[in-house]
């Protein structure tokens, strides 16, 4: 599906697929659950999903000559962390727009974890005391203009990578890759969760699984506390990814499959579920989820197993999109374990 389009090698290559046998019995043996490291799937400081995602974008980068990529999220943002971590690769200036995403209060929250990462590559972070929004952001504007104005070409990455015209791309390519594996298991997956936000993961992988008829199968889990916006851009990054695929198939309001249920109480604060739902997956995996994106997706996808939600025998694939560094930021929360 993406043949004509440029990439940009930022990965190591196809992610690992991991049975989580001891978390699947825990639950009762009901599904088989997997798991699909996209945590692990770089070099680059720690890699996580936006990887997928530059890869598409970073060849328009170059090309446009640009010589700073100007990019936004929370103060604890994996996405400004990646984007810090290519331009260290490619060999350009990085300016970062961090907003004040998350009401939480610990004392190291912007000295640690995503934001130490990106100072330490050279990124030229910017504090601003603005609420969440996944929208289009004036401080992101004035930061693109200023870059302009001081001489510099910047090259726009909005939050996520998502509302940008590639940034469904990366994870089309994802379920092609999950196509591809599925043949050496033996299997197909019935059920693929997914954390969603600024949605362009969930919206790639909605086309890339609308080729074999799975685009219902993908059970997005918002972490945002924001769904009905994000839903939209969920919707509006896929049917915009469809065309530039020439999937030649519609995608509707109703392929967007967006559980609201574990999102609270905000983004970026994880309720005493989600805590639970981290050290239950920690202790019986060793696998590392984050209080903002991974582990609402874990609760989600805990609760879902319990409820009966995946018929009897189904094998989900939890995606596993990064974001272990911003635990840092909640040291506080954790500090019995
Ligand atoms: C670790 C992690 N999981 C999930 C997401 C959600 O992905 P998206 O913003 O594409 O919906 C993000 C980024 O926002 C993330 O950093």
């Amino acid at each position: 599906m993406l043949e004509k389009f440029e990439r940009y090698p930022l990965t190591f290559g196809p992610t690992h697929i991991e049975k989580l046998e001891r978390l699947g019995a825990h639950l009762g043996g009901k599904v088989d659950l997997y798991a699909k490291r996209e945590d692990c799937n770089s070099g680059l400081a720690f890699g996580g999903n936006k990887l997928r995602k530059l890869e598409y974008i970073i060849p328009d980068a170059i090309a446009s000559n640009a010589d700073t990529l100007v990019s936004i999220g929370g103060v604890q943002s994996n996405h400004t962390r990646m984007v810090a971590a290519v331009a260290a690769k490619i060999g350009m200036k990085c300016r970062l727009v961090q907003e004040s995403w998350v009401p939480h209060e610990d004392a190291i929250y912007d000295r640690v974890g995503n934001i130490l990462l990106s100072r330490i590559m050279g990124a030229d972070v910017q504090m601003v005391d603005e609420g969440f929004d996944i929208g289009i952001r004036e401080s992101w504007e004035q930061a693109i203009a200023d870059v302009k104005a001081k001489g510099g070409k910047p090259y726009p990455i909005p939050a996520g990578a998502s509302v940008h015209k590639y940034g469904g791309l990366g994870y089309v390519g994802f379920a092609e890759e999950v196509r591809a594996q599925e043949k050496e298991l033996g299997f197909a997956f019935d059920y693929i969760v997914v954390c969603t936000v600024t949605g362009s993961t969930h919206a790639g992988m909605l086309v890339g699984f609308a080729k074999d008829g799975r685009e219902r199968n993908v059970i997005g889990i918002d972490a945002s506390c924001t769904p009905a916006q994000t839903k939209a851009q969920v919707l509006n990054i896929a049917q915009n990814t469809a065309t530039l695929v020439e999937l030649g198939k519609e995608l509707n309001e109703e392929d967007v499959v967006l559980i609201e249920d574990y999102a609270y109480p905000v983004y970026g604060v994880p309720s005493q579920e989600t805590k639970e739902a981290i050290r239950l997956c920690a202790r019986l995996e060793g696998m590392i989820t984050d209080p903002v994106y991974e582990g609402k997706s874990m609760q989600g996808t805990i609760d879902l197993v319990k409820k009966g939600y995946f018929p009897k025998g189904s094998k989900v694939l939890y995606a596993h999109l990064g974001g272990a560094p911003a635990i840092n930021g909640y040291a506080y929360t954790f500090r019995n374990g």
